[in-house]
């Protein structure tokens, strides 16, 4: 058993953006064992307890629930920074290219470690992966989460068309690698298996087929994609698809939306959208940065909890413009604001419920991970700055936990990310 020592905020209640409550314990205990937390009070108490046990001491800074990335790319880890193009362009210029290189194993074994690296450094503990067109490389991300401890949800992307032909495939292939992957890999460990046509601009009904019969096949696995992010993407799914009733609907005629389905961006959704992802428990991934890097749209976050739709957080590494889920928490209060009377105000224990709990919940961890309550997994993030760097400054002015959490989210890079654990277990170290 462990003694970890610090100050300990996270947000165990509610379910959507808008009131969220901060739960904060300065010089708490949380006692650990088996990687689990089973006691959780005054640092003083805890001890007294416990007066063997070793204390992990925290108390410098911040201690926070793992972070949890509802959507980003591993194949896009070397082309983040690419600005100044809309989706289109930037898939045909910079993403597409890169994801082709993937098809030589030495290379995505690289991107793989690159990519774990990346999400460890920013403090994410668990995420839903978008994988690679290439089984190799999907097995390489799987064996570099294992390696590493992280709580990783991935799988082969399949497309059949619009796409550079080395990274096409057919429903029937699709299928055959989809479904040995699954096998192999969903529920080992902390690795789950995510179906995951690319979007629907790139996946014909067959390949959708083809998902759902895998969705059926290996019981329990995920399922992601993109929808709705961008005006002229949009437009050519309503030209490829003339029977559906809207982009969500080519999703939901397969059978693939559900409780354990994310769709990403969905900033251009209509009502009756939302109505449906609403009504089948599906969840959207809101990705902040990129949506404003791609010029995508101002993402409607009040339309989504209005009609009941969960919203989680996700980097989009490498459209978004980094791994730090405190800079898209950061991003989506601004787009939030910019909104004015049309957006959802958001409040600091709003965005640090968005980039955890809501995440967990989407994913369908909330009774594992997401906050750091007496039966959840110690998943935990150290924020400690150096001294005399202005979030160092700003912590030790901080006129409430809140407005502690509030200058975490405007400040914090990977650098203060001091200490990552997993299941009790360190997975970054200083
Ligand atoms: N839509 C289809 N593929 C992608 C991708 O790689 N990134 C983003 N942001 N949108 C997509
Ligand atoms: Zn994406």
């Amino acid at each position: 058993m462990t003694i970890f020592r610090g100050t300990v905020l996270d947000t165990p209640e509610g379910d959507a953006p808008g009131g969220i409550r901060l739960r904060a314990d300065s010089d708490a205990g949380l006692l650990v064992t088996d990687g689990t937390i089973v006691e959780r009070g005054p640092f003083a108490d805890v001890a007294a307890r416990h007066p063997h046990e070793p204390v992990v001491d925290l108390s410098d800074g911040l201690v926070l629930p793992g972070l949890v990335d509802a959507h980003v790319h591993y194949p896009q880890v070397r082309t983040i920074g690419a600005l100044g193009m809309p989706l289109l362009d930037w898939l045909e210029k910079s993403a597409l290219p890169e994801e082709a290189r993937l098809g030589e194993p030495a290379y995505a074994a690289d991107v793989a470690r690159e990519f774990v690296q990346g999400l460890v450094s920013a403090g994410t503990t668990t995420a839903l992966v978008f994988g690679s067109h290439f089984a190799p490389a999907v097995e390489s991300l799987f064996d570099e989460a294992a390696r590493v401890g992280l709580r990783v949800t991935s799988g082969l992307v399949v497309s059949d068309r619009a796409l550079p032909a080395p990274l096409l495939t057919t429903a029937e292939r699709a299928h055959a690698e989809s479904l040995a992957l699954a096998q192999r890999w969903h529920g080992r460990g902390r690795l789950r298996y995510a179906v995951t046509p690319r979007f629907s601009l790139s996946a014909s009904e067959a390949v959708l087929a083809s998902c759902a019969a895998v969705m059926t096949e290996v019981p329990g696995v995920w399922f992601t994609t993109h929808a709705n992010e961008n005006v002229v993407e949009v437009d050519e799914v309503a030209r490829l698809f003339p029977n559906a009733r809207d982009y969500v609907d080519t999703y939901d005629h397969h059978g693939l939306l559900g409780p354990r389905s994310v769709l990403a961006h969905n900033v251009h959704a209509t009502a009756p959208e939302l109505a449906m992802l609403g009504s089948r428990g599906a969840s959207v991934a809101h990705c902040p940065t990129s949506n404003s890097a791609l010029g995508s749209g101002l993402f409607p976050l009040r339309a989504h909890v209005e009609h009941g739709v969960r919203v989680a957080v996700g980097s989009d590494v490498g459209a978004g413009t980094g791994f730090s889920l405190f800079k898209e928490g950061l991003q989506a209060y601004f787009v939030q604001q910019l909104l004015g009377a049309r957006g959802l105000p958001l409040t600091a224990p709003d965005l640090l419920h968005l980039v955890t709990r809501a995440g967990a919940l989407a994913l369908g961890l909330g009774e594992t991970v997401g906050d750091l309550g007496v039966g959840k997994a110690f998943d935990a993030v150290w924020v400690r700055p150096l001294p005399g760097d202005p979030l160092e400054v700003g912590l030790r002015h901080a006129s409430s936990a809140e407005d502690a959490v509030a200058k975490t989210f405007a400040l914090a890079c990977s650098p203060d990310v001091a200490g990552v654990w997993v299941a009790g277990d360190r997975v970054k170290a200083g």
